[in-house]
């Protein structure tokens, strides 16, 4: 580590751990009642129980983009943060504004629109703490010393996922309209400028790890930028099959869509062509696991089973149904949590002093945690295929296929035992890592690279 300030990306990490394992338990909470193991409907309605899941788990990952920028961003930018006080300000008012709309959801203080729930007054506080971060960090890197491609690129996808967050907020009382735009929010965000801050912290990952030239790495990054717009922004258009929109969104939505997955296999080849070239002798190995797997498993899981469903003919058949948490779930595993997880390996030795990160457990949650989600992932898609035959095909009433279904929870749940152990074992290993110490300043790399 190199300048104190960075410190901070510690705290946002340690909230990533703690919204994550909460997370989890919601999870849980409605393996067992899709099960048919209800206990806590009365309390914890399904409802309740989704959004606060989907929302912590955005939360978390808003939380480790945050703190993953605080981390770059003085590095590359090689000045100290404009202010630390203010980030922590800006971690506090963070955590307090997500911990009131996650109660608020167990009182039905929600607005009940899938990943957007948050109600719309503390949407205002959300924006009034995305500005003061952007400030933070658009104001490092203007008054930096060099402006590098890796955190130019971050700064400007996080910049638009903010700007992006508005058309969520526009009024509107036409159930068609308020479609349209929830989804400039939900899909431009993972489809979208999601996408250039992956490959941003990727970039910065691999210039770390592998040890190959920045120059390289980062010309790649304008590659994997231009097939990200070219195909994320009219396939929004996979949304607007059925909702009400007009019916030119069929072709643009299946084609432009259907481009996708390049992006992901671009990031994927990117990344294990850098490693190959850097060699085999990294400081971090297990970083670099994540980093790799990072781009396998988000090609497998936003870029091949996003394909599966997109076309208009198949979404037909399977909007809305299992299929699509199925395809959730790797995709935002595979792309953003294991991104997070890579980099919080990357830093975690060099912030705290400590060389913990080629230990077993971590090794042990690296492979855990894969096997157990891509098990989730194959109980999910078989519920979600029996869902889309019964109900779809043949038109057995949606409450009727759910009980049919249940059997398939089962297996889930088994999964996300074996996926959760992995979890714990890595959330273990940051604990043991302890608090971050100036001990370590300048420990990590001293070259400029
Ligand atoms: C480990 C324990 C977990 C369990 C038992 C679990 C279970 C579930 C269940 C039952 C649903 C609701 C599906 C439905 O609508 O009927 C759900 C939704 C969701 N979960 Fe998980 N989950 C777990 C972990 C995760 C993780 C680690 C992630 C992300 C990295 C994740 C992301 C999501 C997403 C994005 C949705 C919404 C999917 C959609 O919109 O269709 N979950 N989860
Ligand atoms: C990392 C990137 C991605 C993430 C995190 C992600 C996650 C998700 C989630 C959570 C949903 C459910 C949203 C909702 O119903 O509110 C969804 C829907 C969908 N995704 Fe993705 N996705 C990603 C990339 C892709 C890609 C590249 C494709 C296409 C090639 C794709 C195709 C689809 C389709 C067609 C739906 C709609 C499903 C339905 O009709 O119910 N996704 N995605
Ligand atoms: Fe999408």
């Amino acid at each position: 580590m190199k300048y104190k300030s960075q410190k901070v990306a510690y705290w946002f990490f340690a909230t990533c751990m703690l919204l994550f394992s909460l997370q989890i338990i919601y999870g849980f909470i409605m393996g067992f009642a899709h099960m048919g193991m209800d206990g806590l409907h009365n309390i914890i309605p399904f409802h309740t129980a989704r959004a606060t899941h989907t929302n912590l788990l955005v939360m978390w990952l808003l939380a480790g983009f945050m703190g993953s920028a605080y981390y770059i961003v003085p590095e590359e930018s090689e000045r100290e943060l404009v202010s630390t006080k203010l980030a922590y300000l800006q971690l506090i008012s963070f955590v307090t504004v997500g911990v009131t709309a996650v109660i608020g959801f167990h009182f039905g203080w929600w607005e009940g629109r899938k990943f957007l729930e948050i109600p719309r007054p503390l949407d205002y506080l959300v924006v009034a703490n995305v500005l003061l971060f952007i400030y933070l960090i658009g104001a490092t890197i203007w008054t930096g010393k060099r402006k590098t491609t890796t955190a130019m690129v971050l700064f400007f996808g996080l910049l638009t996922a903010a700007l992006l967050y508005l058309p969520g907020m526009i009024p509107t009382d036409n159930q068609t309209m308020d479609s349209y735009w929830r989804w400039w929010v939900v899909h431009l965000w993972v489809e979208g400028v999601w996408e250039l801050i992956m490959g941003a912290i990727l970039s910065f990952l691999l210039i770390k790890l592998t040890g190959v030239d920045r120059e390289i790495i980062e010309k790649w990054l304008y590659v994997i930028v231009g097939f990200t717009f070219l195909s994320g922004i009219l396939g929004t258009g996979h949304h607007y099959y059925y909702i009400g929109t007009p019916r030119y969104w069929l072709m643009i939505g299946g084609a432009f869509s259907a481009l996708e997955p390049i992006a992901f296999l671009g990031m994927a080849i990117y990344a294990i062509t850098m490693a190959k070239k850097g060699g085999r002798d990294s400081s971090n190995k297990t970083a670099l696991l994540w980093t790799i797997g990072c781009s396998v498993m988000s090609f497998v899981g936003a870029g091949f089973l996003g394909f599966a469903h997109t076309l208009p003919q198949v979404n037909m058949y399977t909007h809305g149904t299992l299929v699509t948490a199925m395809h959730g779930h790797m995709a935002f595993w595979g792309a953003y949590a294991m991104l997070i997880l890579a980099i919080i390996t990357y830093a975690m030795p060099i912030m705290t002093g400590r060389k913990l990160h080629d230990s077993l457990s971590n090794t042990f949650a690296f492979w855990t945690s894969n096997i157990g989600m891509i098990a989730m992932t194959v109980a999910f898609g078989i519920a979600g295929i029996a869902q889309v035959y019964l109900e779809r095909k043949m038109g057995i009433d949606f409450l009727q296929v759910q009980k049919e279904v249940e059997v398939h929870f089962l297996g889930l749940v088994l999964a996300a035992t074996l996926f959760t152990a992995g979890m714990i074992a890595f959330i273990a290993n940051f604990i043991k890592f302890g608090l971050p110490s100036d001990v370590s300043l300048q420990s990590g790399e001293g070259k400029r690279s």
